[in-house]
């Protein structure tokens, strides 16, 4: 009895169809190996089908025998291809899908505040000036008598100062690195010293228990207001920019004499007035002066040999006018939204 070539043909088709279904069906593990013997194994299903080879006419033999060689290398193909899928994803080929976007891990960037400590701080190194520290709990001695602060000033108040006992406060400013910087070295002194304060201040848009200060202190012999201006305009211009104006008005504090603070004009306005400047076109940025003799007696310095200038700035402050940021609040709340901005 011979078979009908074309009824084994539409038998290929359904085999082809068989097949691809199983490969791409992505069920359990090894299915490479189960498909290769299902296929193509001694009693595979095509395998079993060469045996038809004999049993069709004469003429026909060519025609079949090249179909079945054709569709046993696809599946070898194919059967080979899943195999090194399998072989890249040993355990998880079940559950590993390689479409799936990939898991995107999230970069952190420095805090406003380190930044802007940072920038000021490369400014004054640029500069010439030294970077000194000094402990955040200090003495009564380094935080105001030494500072020449006298026992009745307001700042000395308990509502003020955190007082930890009778001695010893959370420094209310960073002005006592000038002192313990003066102990530690001999003129000429370029110094400044970042860090932290604190001071008993109801917290609101503008005011936070803790905060940071940039002290500065320059001491030589001839030093005078002059070279405070100079250093302060070359300040100003690397951190706002050329345009910034800066103006000194007369002060007072304890430790210098004359004692000023400065403004940059505003840096959102120039000037005109705008509601950071408060329509007034001026910031106020800081207390300076000349430092004053009776805290030069403290550290040994001689006021006649030598004359120092000295400065103070507030961090946030400055933080507030270079990033637009109307509450010193948000730079302590630690809200991922805000803090990715920068
Ligand atoms: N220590 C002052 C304060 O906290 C700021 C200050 C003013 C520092 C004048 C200075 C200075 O060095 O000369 O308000």
């Amino acid at each position: 009895m011979t078979l009908d070539i074309k009824e084994i043909s539409s038998q290929l088709e359904k085999l082809k169809q068989d097949f691809q279904d199983d490969i791409s069906g992505n069920k359990g593990s090894n299915l490479a190996e189960k498909i290769r013997i299902k296929y193509l194994g001694r009693k595979g299903q095509l395998t079993s089908l060469f045996a038809l080879l004999g049993k069709v006419p004469a003429a026909d033999r060519p025609v079949l025998g090249k179909q079945l060689n054709v569709l046993k290398q696809l599946f070898q193909q194919e059967i080979d291809k899943l195999a090194e899928l399998e072989s890249e994803q040993p355990q998880c080929i079940d559950f590993f899908d390689r479409s799936l976007p990939g898991v995107t891990k999230e970069t952190g960037t420095f805090h406003p505040l380190y930044q802007v400590l940072e920038e000021i701080k490369g400014i004054f190194v640029s500069l010439g000036f030294t970077i000194e520290s000094g402990p955040e709990l200090e003495t009564d001695y380094y935080n105001f008598e030494a500072l020449n602060i006298p026992k009745d000033h307001p700042s000395r108040d308990l509502q003020d100062t955190f007082y930890i006992d009778d001695d010893l406060v959370l420094r209310t400013h960073t002005s006592p690195v000038q002192i313990r910087t003066m102990e530690k070295l001999k003129p000429p002194i370029r110094m400044i010293a970042p860090g932290k304060c604190y001071r008993k201040d109801a917290i609101d848009a503008t005011h936070f228990p803790l905060f940071h200060q940039v002290e500065g202190l320059c001491v030589d012999r001839g030093i005078t207001f002059a070279d405070l201006k100079g250093v302060v305009e070359a300040f100003a211009h690397r951190l706002f920019g050329k345009n910034i104006k800066i103006r000194f008005r007369p002060s007072f504090f304890p430790f210098t004499e004359p004692s000023a603070e400065y403004d940059f004009s505003c840096v959102k306005c120039a000037g005109k007035g705008c509601n950071i400047c408060k329509g007034s076109g001026w910031l106020e940025i800081s207390g300076a002066g000349m430092v004053d003799p009776a805290v030069f007696r403290y550290v040994n310095y001689d006021p006649e040999e030598f004359t120092g200038y000295a400065f103070g700035m507030g961090v946030e402050r400055i933080a507030m006018l270079k990033y637009q940021v109307a509450d010193i609040r948000d730079f302590y709340e630690n809200d991922l939204r805000f803090l990715k901005q920068f």
